[in-house]
């Protein structure tokens, strides 16, 4: 892998503003005189309304934050929405886009997620695009077609490099489950998607990450993986252990 790892850790609608800024305050001690930020990219993803309170603690350091989900504008009546522009206010560089968890439980199509991609960009956030195939698509044989549809829609609009982008690919079975992909079977969709990127976008302009069930235990596997640059994790992103042993495991990798 000739890129540093990115770790990002998706805490959903988890923790309370007060419990992300203690972790924030917390972080930094733990990583202090061992981490490499410049070994290991570590971003976290916390409610959008934990941003500002953890940004405070985080300044100008090497932790990034990034936002799970943006709505399209700058700004206008739009009740309840918060726009790319607001989320980078309040400190987040990076956003997570298409989740399964958005496109399941708020109906995110591949057309809105290409939506809000170039929405990120205009707000000058780096687009974290999800892509997986749930178990049935699996079982039938369309993971790849799965993958490919997804991607198409972000993947065949011109970029510059003002026009950072990750993409995580995500098993919709294996997030939350603790049924973990086989890393067989990641290394060889990681190199199919690898190839679709594009000889010119490698992996220093387009990280991929795994995500699904990802843990201390079984990071560095897919990190050994030649076209894996990274994880996107849920569940074991929760405790301040969690981070740092993964970070650990992320850094022994490298
Ligand atoms: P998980 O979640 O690590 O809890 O499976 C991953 C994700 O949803 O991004």
């Amino acid at each position: 892998m000739a890129m540093s790892p990115l770790l990002i850790a998706n805490w959903k609608m988890y923790k309370t503003v007060e419990e992300s800024a203690s972790f924030a305050r917390l972080l930094g001690p733990r990583l202090e005189g061992w981490w490499k930020p410049q070994a290991v990219r570590l971003v976290i993803a916390p409610t959008s309304l934990a941003l500002f309170a953890m940004a405070r603690h985080l300044g100008d350091g090497p932790v990034a934050l990034a936002a799970q989900n943006l709505e399209l504008g700058r700004e206008g009546a739009f009740t309840g929405a918060l726009s790319g522009y607001l989320l980078h206010e309040a400190g987040a560089r990076l956003v997570i886009i298409g989740h399964s968890e958005r496109r399941r439980y708020f109906a995110e199509t591949d057309a809105l997620v290409a939506e809000k991609v170039d929405a990120a960009w205009n707000a000058g956030l780096t687009p974290v695009v999800c892509v997986g195939e749930t178990e049935a698509e699996r079982d039938s044989g369309q993971t790849e077609a799965v993958l490919k549809r997804q991607l198409s829609a972000i993947l065949t609009k011109p970029r510059d490099e003002h026009q950072p982008l990750v993409i995580a690919y995500e098993p919709v079975w294996a997030i939350g489950t603790g049924r973990v992909a086989k890393t067989e079977d990641v290394g060889q969709i990681a190199h199919t998607v690898r190839q679709w990127l594009g000889t010119s976008q490698g992996p220093e302009d387009v990280p991929l990450l795994y995500g699904g069930s990802v843990n201390p235990d079984n990071l560095g596997g897919f990190l050994r993986l030649p076209d894996v640059n990274g994880a996107l994790v849920g569940g074991a992103s929760l405790t301040l252990e969690g981070v740092v042993t993964m970070v650990r495991v992320a850094q022994e990798q490298t």
